[in-house]
């Protein structure tokens, strides 16, 4: 039983052809078809052009139970949001009204505020308020054509509220339409038991945390705010090291509020992706190139703290691999948005429509290592695709601040 997708004026395939990224020039080559046409089940059975998909279904007697005509539509892969913080209580519309008459971010922080604000809201919540809360996010998230989402602890910041939140997280990827991920971030801030003793903390993270996650199965990552005025190079790495001895792969908030080196340090210990990167020196781009770190962007975070955007043209241009995710948490940035992203990427980051696409996709599902599953619509790979309301895949970013989604499938079924 399968579904056909025909007459798509626009199908943007990302055409990775059995690789699992794009870099450089090649971002732009998003294997748009015309007329085309998608055969599923769960998986993708044929990709091309509709008179040809008319003719695979014949001579391969695929029973067809659902027929759509997307003319005047465009079909693409469902957005990979690798780097969210969906699971957390409270809210801080209050300090983000204070940040608008120009207190800054550091300065909330300083006083106490920030992310122990949303630390203490959510020690205080229930393990059902939190999957609640984590379930809206990722449900609205799906209406804007989010299919596969990671999610991070990091606002319990002591053993067991931080596995709470890891315990809402393993909720979600039963309940929730998504393709969900986990990530231990407990290193996300000191809390103020440890204030004054920051390497105590680090060493709770290593000695007790870090086992308790890795034997329960309880996140795919571990990351780490490497920062001024956070964790340092030395902290993120005695952290990084022990999560690769017990079987994590590792992620980093990196350069987002100075340049401290943390990309070189995610390129050191061979993490998956580094994120932010606001403030990436041309040393710490080319160590990401080198080792083959995806270079995460998160353009929402710079326009809702009004600082500078990632240099996103330098970072394509010396061929590192760049996606693109919302950072979605109560503070910094609290979008579920991935269309706002792609247009935030374009016009402040002078990304062309087709590396902001790719950047979305396929590399975006590199940096949680499922390239090989989603991030493209081609045979074989999971049937994660968008159905959105216009005649070409540039609409999407010409008619900017709607939602262009109409349908959603996951793994080949309707969800939206
Ligand atoms: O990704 N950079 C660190 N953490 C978040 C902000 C979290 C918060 O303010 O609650 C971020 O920007
Ligand atoms: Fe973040």
């Amino acid at each position: 039983m399968a579904t056909l997708i025909k007459n798509i004026s626009s199908l943007v395939t990302i055409n990775a052809d059995g690789k699992p990224y794009k870099r450089g020039e090649e971002m732009n080559n998003i294997g748009e078809i015309q007329s085309g046409a998608i055969i599923f089940d769960e998986k993708i059975l044929f990709v091309g052009k509709t008179d040809d998909a008319l003719r695979f279904i014949y001579n391969n007697h695929i029973q067809i139970n659902e027929t759509i005509d997307a003319l005047g539509k465009t079909v693409l892969p469902g957005f990979v949001d690798s780097h969210t913080h969906f699971v957390f209580a409270g809210n801080r519309s209050f300090e983000f009204a204070r940040r608008l008459r120009g207190v800054t971010y550091q300065q909330i922080a300083q006083e106490g505020g920030g992310i122990l604000t949303t630390m203490k809201a959510t020690r205080e919540a229930s393990l059902n308020e939190l999957i609640e809360n984590g379930l809206n996010l990722a449900n609205s998230a799906l209406r804007y054509g989010t299919t596969t989402v990671e999610i991070k602890s990091g606002y319990g910041l002591s053993l067991d509220p931080e596995i709470r939140q890891l315990e809402a997280i393993a909720v979600l990827k039963k309940i929730a339409h998504q393709n969900v991920v986990s990530t231990f971030l407990g290193a996300h801030d000191f809390p103020p038991e440890y204030a004054n003793n920051r390497d105590a903390y680090v060493d709770l993270i290593c000695n007790e945390m870090l086992p308790i996650v890795a034997e329960k199965q309880l996140a795919s990552f571990c990351d780490a705010f490497v920062d001024e005025g956070y964790y340092t190079i030395e902290q993120g790495r005695k952290i990084f090291k022990r999560a690769k001895e017990l079987g994590l792969k590792i992620k980093a908030h990196a350069d987002e509020l100075a340049n401290v080196a943390a990309a070189e340090l995610a390129a050191e210990v061979g993490a998956i992706s580094a994120d932010h990167l606001l403030f990436v020196s041309d040393s710490g781009i080319s160590a990401l190139k080198n080792a083959g770190t995806v270079a995460t962007l998160l353009p929402g975070t710079a326009y809702f703290t009004r600082l500078p955007y990632a240099p996103a043209r330098k970072l394509i241009e010396s061929g590192a691999i760049v996606a693109l995710a919302t950072d979605c948490n109560p503070g910094s940035c609290f979008t579920e948005n991935m269309q706002m992203i792609l247009s935030l990427a374009v016009i402040n980051m002078k990304m062309t429509a087709e590396e902001a696409l790719t950047a979305a996709t396929l590399n975006a599902a590199a940096a949680l290592c499922l390239s090989l599953q989603v991030g493209s619509l081609e045979i074989g790979k999971q049937a994660d695709l968008l159905i959105a309301d216009v005649s070409s895949y540039t609409d999407l970013f010409y008619h900017f601040g709607i939602n262009h989604i109409q349908n959603v499938f996951v793994k080949g079924k309707k969800v939206v």
